[in-house]
């Protein structure tokens, strides 16, 4: 069918039409008969709007046209518009025209449970349900708010290389690839790179997928992921901790004030988000440590905060904290040596209720010699440092930065409890597909 685009209108402009007649085009989310009356709710992707088909004022083949339609199908629809409270959307359109632009027999999801694996291979169709898209369109929301948050302080976007020939985090979880012969890896992290770009714009950060092996299948971790990556030049831990707790809150404050439609829909309680106003909590590694022992943790100073331990420190603490100053041994090579002990660094995560860390972040190591240790410690190839050592060899300067997972923020935001519905489509350790 060709389309007249003359009156062609968005569902989330229908306010402005009120007794105009228009064209809507969509997809089918539900009909229903009452035998002289039926009602159908069209999505168009802008909103949703019922169309009423009277069986006294249409004729037979648009009468039988809406009886057949079934859930997906693409259809046009016409006719006047009139405010309807009771109907999704609060508008109704009284039908005089109606076409099939696309049957959907069959369509795989229906109104019932699926399984979480039926809806995953099916996540090129799941993308349309109502709870999908109101995730999807909170992530939408962050990444704006991160785009805009950072052009208005004056910070210069910086895109980093996927393919890289340095390791940016560890060993332990790399993507390997062959380049023209040549070792490569898929990026676990631009910083780096933001690193070198800051002694030339100063306040700089990139956006961008990371990936990550991992082989863990837990609901927080994907192995590809997107995040955002600030750095500072002049900037020590304590002003690194400034930023991120300003960034957060800035972010949770716009999705309190724009995504209020998609809130609800996810049954997330914005009071609980309200709390996100208050300060931070901080408390160094060591006094978590201590604190979990408290409570009956059989953690022990030295070992990494897993998952569990993150999770009984936020209940305790009951809002966003700070954990600063980790042991050396458990975190990455770049970060800055505490200059008060040496067996930690000056660093931080930054862990939310029923998500645990969403930041890592770190001051830099900028003493070469000690960087150079670090580096051997962790058995790293120095041959492929050679230029992130430069940074340090012309103008070495205190900076600061850290990594915010964008599908654990959204995650922890919407209260969507795995993080592979925050990402259009997700990729984890067994999926590929879609
Ligand atoms: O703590 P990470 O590994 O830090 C870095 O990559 C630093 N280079 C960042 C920086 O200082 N510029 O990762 C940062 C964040 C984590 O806090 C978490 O939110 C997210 O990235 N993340 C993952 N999200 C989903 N799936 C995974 N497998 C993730 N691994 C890390
Ligand atoms: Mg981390």
């Amino acid at each position: 069918m060709k389309i007249n685009q003359n009156n062609v209108t968005e569902i989330s402009s229908l306010k402005d039409h009120v007794g105009e007649c228009v064209t809507v085009l969509g997809w089918i989310d539900g009909v229903r008969s009452h035998g002289k009356v039926g009602f159908l709710v069209l999505r168009d992707g802008t909103g949703l709007v019922q169309g009423v088909v009277l069986k006294e004022d249409n004729s037979r083949e648009i009468w039988n046209l809406h009886e057949s339609l079934t859930s997906e199908c693409s259809v046009s629809l016409t006719g006047e518009v009139r405010e309807e409270p009771r109907a999704p959307g609060g508008f109704e359109i009284g039908v005089v025209d109606l076409r099939l632009l696309g049957p959907s027999p069959d369509y795989p999801i229906q109104p019932k449970e699926h399984g979480v694996d039926f809806l995953l291979d099916h996540r090129h169709l799941w993308l349309r349900s109502s709870r999908q898209r109101a995730g999807l369109q909170v992530r939408h929301e962050v990444e704006q708010t991160i785009h805009d948050y950072f052009y208005e302080r004056g910070f210069i976007r910086v895109d980093s290389p996927i393919l890289t020939g340095a390791i940016g985090e560890s060993a332990g979880s790399l993507f390997e690839t062959d380049y023209f012969g040549q070792q490569a890896y898929l990026a676990q992290t631009g910083q780096l790179y933001v690193e070198a770009a800051c002694p030339a714009f100063r306040k700089v950060y990139c956006f961008g997928p990371t990936f990550r092996a991992e082989k863990s299948k837990t609901r927080r971790h994907l192995t590809e992921f997107w995040m955002i990556e600030p750095e500072v030049a002049f900037a020590d831990t304590e002003a690194n901790m400034e930023l991120q707790e300003d960034f957060v809150r800035c972010i949770v404050k716009r999705v309190l004030e724009r995504c209020q439609d998609q809130l609800e829909i996810l049954g997330r309680d914005p009071g609980d988000l309200q709390k996100v106003m208050e300060p931070f909590a901080r408390i160094s590694y060591t006094e978590a440590v201590d604190l979990l022992k408290k409570k009956g943790n059989a953690i022990e100073w030295g070992s990494d905060l897993g998952a569990p331990d993150e999770q009984q420190l936020t209940e305790e603490i009951g809002r966003p904290v700070f954990v600063y100053e980790y042991p050396r041994s458990v975190k990455a090579f770049y970060m800055k040596q505490n200059p008060d002990d040496e067996n930690t660094v000056l660093c931080n995560d930054l862990l939310v209720p029923d998500y645990g860390e969403i930041i890592g972040g770190s001051q830099r190591e900028d003493d070469l010699d000690l960087l150079l240790n670090r580096i051997k410690e962790e058995n790293l190839p120095e041959e492929a440092y050679s230029w992130y050592l430069d940074l340090r060899r012309y103008g070495t300067f205190v900076h600061s930065g850290f990594g915010l997972g964008l599908e654990r923020t959204v995650g922890w935001i919407t209260g969507i409890r795995h993080i592979r519905e925050l990402i259009p489509f997700p990729r984890m350790m067994n999926r590929l597909s879609p």
